[in-house]
């Protein structure tokens, strides 16, 4: 079921979802978080972090998980999530380190990284709260837009439009990786909670898809019609097709 919260605009939306992450630390300080990156998180990973320092939420016995990674970004890169991560939320915040795990895109054999990748999910026995940013496509973590779904962590090749919408972030459409990590629908659905946010019209064909088309791995983000407990966070302009 999918509960959907209508925001102005990108900060009410970062800051509605910042309430929902807020709470779900403050009623289980030893949450287990699956996050996300791209540009649409990122709002609320600042309203998270500001908290944080105000004294209002402690993020000492939580722990996460992250969606995907790039195969081939040094954890160095600007653009490897390792590093958003790292700058957008983890070094401004008191969380561990060391709880705090992501897909190796470095790795030399990227079958034996994804069951890796498994077992650490399925180690944290269980994720409290999924977020989720949804691509253009309807892609949710790296799952684009394919013939079935995909259950566990696997190696993906990015669909055009996908390198095409990331190569704002790189020197150019040619550096974007063309592979990514990505954690699978099945551990995605596994989740207790899906926080889900979008903001503005290039998500408006996405969001409609998800809320009101039918469920089909040609728009991943469909699935989670199917998820007993979801939220979307979403703004005027991405929810304009509803
Ligand atoms: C990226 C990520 C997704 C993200 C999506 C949308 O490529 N893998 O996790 O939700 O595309 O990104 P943005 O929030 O920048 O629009």
């Amino acid at each position: 079921m999918i509960t959907i919260i209508r925001t102005k605009n990108y900060d009410e939306m970062s800051r509605r979802a910042a309430n929902i992450m807020a709470a779900q630390i403050t009623l289980k300080n030893d949450s287990v978080l699956g996050l996300a990156t791209g540009s649409t998180p990122v709002g609320m990973y600042q309203e998270l972090i500001r908290r944080c320092e105000a004294g209002d939420l402690d993020f000492s016995r939580v722990r996460s998980v992250n969606l995907d990674e790039y195969v081939g970004l040094e954890r160095t890169h600007d653009q490897s999530y390792y590093y958003f991560m790292n700058n957008n939320l983890f070094k401004h915040v008191n969380i561990d380190p060391a709880q705090t795990f992501l897909p190796d895109g470095t790795c030399k054999d990227t079958e034996a990284e994804c069951r890796r990748y498994h077992d650490v999910i399925l180690g944290m026995g269980g994720v409290d709260i999924q977020l989720l940013g949804i691509g253009g496509n309807g892609h949710i973590g790296f799952n684009e837009p394919a013939e079935a779904f995909a259950a566990r962590t696997h190696c993906v090749q990015l669909a055009e439009s996908t390198i095409k919408a990331n190569a704002r972030f790189f020197a150019s459409e040619s550096d974007v990786p063309r592979f990514a990590l990505s954690m699978g629908i099945g551990e995605i659905m596994a989740a207790k909670k899906i926080l889900i946010l979008a903001s503005g019209k290039a998500k408006a064909e996405a969001v409609k898809g998800m809320v009101a088309g039918p469920v089909s791995p040609q728009m991943p983000a469909s699935i989670l019609q199917f998820h007993p407990d979801v939220t979307l966070v979403a703004d005027e302009e991405a929810l304009s097709l509803l």
